[in-house]
């Protein structure tokens, strides 16, 4: 394990870990000083590209935003999404994140899921890829957006699924919409950080998609605070614009050459 993910390991029990997902240097670039960690999430299908998942997500789509992020970043650890059928096997999954780093310079890569994954993420490690886990909910695969952690079967899968993703080497674990309690017992239970969306204060630190916090994504979900309304405020750059243009007051003089 290179010392940038040792010491974000060491951030567990001392102060929350903040982490925000970016899909540009611009973006990347404004919130890097402020983060410890910084998602080139797959959330960038729907975000970004209008898809009702993430499924339609290509590798090449990750790549070309992820050398955007990189240029952005100084100091963040930088972690990059395995899209959806990019890791279906070890040798496939191998190949990818090897293409993925290679060409992003990334610090690691993040794949979902518990058991089902634990070979792929054992070839990974193996091959000195550093990886972030992600169990509760798991958009690549999921059949409907209700939280996780319901029932005790439920439960039970996912601890199990977090104490084995910590056993093989995952470096830290989101959690996504799981239940409160299930997740403060996770948290305590391993050694690694877990870092939640929608799954409560008792996790070691927190996650967003950066335009759902700036109000640039209309998305209305329970586990979305917007901060700020940058919607309102392009609004109103634009108005402004548009009445300067029409009555000939921009550019001026000094705008122009
Ligand atoms: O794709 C993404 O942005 C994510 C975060 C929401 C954790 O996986």
């Amino acid at each position: 394990m290179n010392n940038k993910i040792i010491n974000f390991i060491k951030k567990k029990n001392k102060s929350k870990i903040i982490s925000l997902t970016a899909y540009s240097k611009n973006i990347a670039s404004i919130i890097d000083k402020h983060c410890d960690l910084i998602l080139v999430g797959d959330s960038l299908g729907s975000v970004l590209y209008g898809f009702s998942s993430t499924k339609k997500v290509t590798l090449d789509m990750m790549i070309e935003h992820s050398k955007s992020v990189r240029m952005g970043i100084k100091k963040s650890l930088m972690v990059v999404d395995m899209p959806h059928n990019t890791y279906r096997n070890p040798k496939e999954a191998l190949s990818n994140a090897k293409k993925i780093i290679s060409k992003t310079k990334c610090d690691a890569i993040k794949l979902e899921g518990g058991k089902k994954v634990v070979q792929i993420i054992k070839t990974l490690i193996k091959n000195k890829i550093p990886v972030m886990g992600h169990l509760g909910l798991l958009p690549q695969s999921a059949k409907n957006f209700k939280f996780k952690g319901k029932n005790l079967v439920e439960r039970n899968k996912i601890l199990k699924d977090a104490k084995l993703l910590e056993e093989v080497g995952v470096f830290s674990i989101v959690l996504e919409c799981v239940e409160s309690s299930l997740a403060k017992q996770i948290t305590k239970m391993i050694n690694i950080p877990t870092i939640g969306i929608g799954a409560s204060v008792n996790c070691d630190g927190q996650v967003l998609v950066t335009d759902d916090l700036i109000g640039l994504n209309p998305i209305k979900v329970r586990f979305v605070k917007k901060f700020t309304n940058i919607t309102k405020q392009i609004n109103t750059a634009v108005i402004k614009f548009k009445n300067e243009v029409k009555n000939k007051k921009f550019p001026k003089k000094i705008n122009s050459y």
